[in-house]
């Protein structure tokens, strides 16, 4: 995983630093690719607009040992993203436990000083999300634990708010102090921002699509040239069949979808509660609006290198390609668009016209909320409503810079992996907002990518009703039936490993995902004979006759677990004027949930991260101060307790 450890590359950042000529490092400390997405545009502002000698560093491919001799006139910038339940992102959690001295090697660096990184200066941002109870945690213990070791901080530490939906902004109004309070501690003047390529875009004539040589979506050499092996993580998905695929709902208008996806030829495992990750493939329509609007269409198929001008600037996908793959493929086209990347594109705009009216953009935080964000649009929609004429000044080299990098796709596991070791069931509804206000329809990516495969597979009469065309049998998929790049992520979100202790779940909506794998594997081991405890089920959904996941597999659990399973029901939608949600069902209960908390049993919740999970948090206190006599204070501590004793699991997403 290391790519550090690959022959001929240092892990030690201050020669790396010296051996490239650059005097800012920016590291990230990413998950999901967000945090390595701000740091790719710190490191490129800082060049464009200071001068600064730029280079961006994933904090898992150096060591940390010689921090105390950075140098006086370098900076590192640090762009933390908190992960779950307020821990390091994986990539981060060797930095991490060594600057807070979770490592006991760094009391070493200068012998006795305690202040050894008194000459770093350092910057700070963290992402995090405030519905989770850790916000920001590891951008602050970390800017405290630099802080403690006498590194001193250039500008405020920030933190960006996913939670709330700020990120961007939250990122944006922090930058710009911290820029003025940088370039007066280094003496740096501002210039007019010039645009320096980071990468270069060569047209292949030599190359033909279809030699062989290139990369048509394929994620990685081992794939293209069909010798895909193991191991399968987030650098190397497995193209998996798709075995089965069903839809659970019974409404037209709606879809869920129920997949089954086989890794028996492959050396993927899971564990019942682990997440499989989606590689998501762009729809057609949003591909060809893209190249339409960026003027490629007919040089879509041409066969392009990509090269990084620099030495630390890394290609974010395989090359040699075709921009009809990087786009399919690599780039997060309809994601939401970053007002400081509209002010980039300014400058490359068709006439004077739009070049005001994106340069506005850009400036005006309302104005670009009213006129883009309200209506989510994606880039290539906000350039052609700008200006419905091919735009084509803009360098794609700016584009492969500033649009993220496509993401894989997590899903709470929904089946057990003691019943089915070798398949994956996922359970996902398939996403559609309508935009208030707007004529915006916006269809989530992977969910519409999963609902085209399982049409191709049924050859449904009128596949892909919205015209999305996914490149379903295009080169990422040369095998015989439907297949998904996939890779597995473990996760904390456990069953007790003794079947006899209780557990309670609460999971409204695709939040019941995961508890049918706990309540599967349950119902596997009482079969067995083995002695299992209390498995009790809170589930909610619209309408019994409509939306109810699994209606009819449930009654097939009770039969193996008998009295030992309670199922208690929330119809939100079928008692006018009334919404009964599962909150309601567990202070009905309270008797019951109150004597199996007493019992140690563990208390499980799963789906909406915003209203739902803290509802339910604030419920169980409730019921918990009621039942035990207590005060309100007290009961909220007991259920904080039960968090940081994992006693009390989440699975939540916003
Ligand atoms: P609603 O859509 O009728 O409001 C799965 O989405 C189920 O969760 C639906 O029945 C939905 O109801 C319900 N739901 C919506 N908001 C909720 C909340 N804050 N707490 C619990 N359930 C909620």
């Amino acid at each position: 995983l290391a790519n550090g450890n690959k022959a001929g590359k240092t892990r030690d950042i201050l020669k790396k630093m010296d051996e490239t000529g650059k005097n800012c490092v920016v590291f990230y400390g990413s998950q999901t690719g967000t945090a390595e997405d701000y740091a790719s545009r710190l490191s490129k502002e800082g060049s464009s607009r200071f001068g600064l000698k730029t280079m961006v560093a994933d904090l898992e491919d150096y060591e940390y040992e010689n921090l105390d001799t950075f140098p006086e006139d370098k900076v590192a910038i640090f762009v933390l993203a908190t992960y779950g339940e307020g821990e390091p992102t994986d990539n981060a959690v060797e930095f991490y436990e060594f600057i807070t001295g979770e490592d006991p090697s760094f009391s070493s660096g200068s012998g006795s000083d305690d202040k050894p990184l008194a000459n770093l200066k350092y910057v700070a941002f963290g992402l995090g999300n405030n519905t989770y109870e850790h916000y920001n945690a590891i951008v602050r213990r970390a800017d405290a634990a630099l802080t403690k070791l006498g590194a001193c901080r250039i500008g405020k530490a920030g933190e960006g708010d996913d939670g709330a939906g700020t990120m961007e902004e939250d990122f944006l109004a922090w930058k710009e102090p911290m820029w003025t309070e940088f370039a007066e501690k280094m003496g740096l003047e501002e210039r007019e921002a010039v645009y320096e390529p980071v990468f270069s875009v060569t047209e292949r004539e030599d190359l033909s699509p279809d030699s062989g040589e290139v990369y048509l979506g394929e994620p990685n050499k081992n794939h293209l040239e069909g010798t895909s092996k193991g191991p399968y993580n987030s650098h190397n998905p497995y193209i998996a069949p798709i075995v089965e695929s069903r839809e659970v709902f019974t409404v037209k208008d709606r879809n869920c979808l129920h997949m089954e996806i086989d890794i028996s030829g492959s050396n993927l495992t899971y564990q019942t509660g682990d997440h499989i990750a989606v590689w998501p493939t762009n729809a057609g329509k949003e591909v060809d609006r893209f190249i339409k609007a960026l003027g490629l269409a007919d040089n879509r198929h041409k066969v392009i290198s990509v090269k990084g001008l620099d030495p630390t600037a890394r290609v974010p996908f395989p090359t040699p390609t075709t921009f009809d793959a990087v786009v399919r493929y690599h780039m997060e086209i309809c994601g939401p668009v970053s007002r400081q990347f509209v002010s980039q594109l300014a400058a490359f705009a068709p006439n004077d016209t739009s070049k005001a009216e994106m340069t506005k953009l850009g400036e005006d935080k309302d104005y670009f909320q009213e006129k883009v964000s309200s209506h989510y649009l994606n880039i290539a929609q906000l350039l052609l409503r700008v200006d419905p004429n091919p735009w084509t000044k803009i360098p794609f080299p700016l584009f492969i810079e500033g649009v993220n990098k496509i993401q894989p796709r997590y899903y709470s596991i929904s089946s057990s992996s003691l019943v089915q070791k070798k398949k994956i069931s996922i359970t996902a509804v398939v996403e559609e907002i309508r935009v208030p206000g707007s004529e915006n329809i916006v269809k989530g990516v992977t969910t519409n990518y999963l609902l085209a495969l399982k049409q191709k597979q049924h050859g449904d009469p009128h596949p892909d009703p919205h015209g999305l065309t996914y490149a379903i049998t295009g080169p990422r998929n040369k095998y015989d039936g439907i297949h998904v790049p996939v890779h597995v992520r473990h996760s904390n979100f456990k069953l007790p490993s003794d079947p006899s202790k209780p557990i309670i779940m609460v999971g409204p909506g695709s939040g019941v995902a995961p508890f049918r794998g706990f309540i599967q594997e349950r119902a596997a081991q009482a079969k067995a004979g083995e002695k299992v405890g209390m498995t009790v089920l809170f589930y909610g959904c619209r309408r019994s006759s409509e939306d109810f996941l699994y209606k009819d597999e449930w009654d097939t659990y009770k039969q193996s677990l008998g009295d030992s399973f309670a199922l208690f029901l929330a119809f939100s939608r079928e008692t006018p004027g009334q919404k009964i949600y599962v909150q309601k069902r567990l202070q009905e209960q309270a008797d019951l949930v109150n004597t199996l908390l007493q019992q140690k049993a563990n208390f499980y919740v799963c789906g909406d991260a915003a209203n739902m999970a803290r509802e339910v948090n604030v419920m169980l206190g409730q019921i918990i101060a009621e039942k035990r006599g207590i005060s309100s204070e007290k009961a909220e501590s007991i259920v904080k307790g039960m968090r940081s004793s994992n006693q009390y699991q989440e699975d939540v997403w916003s």
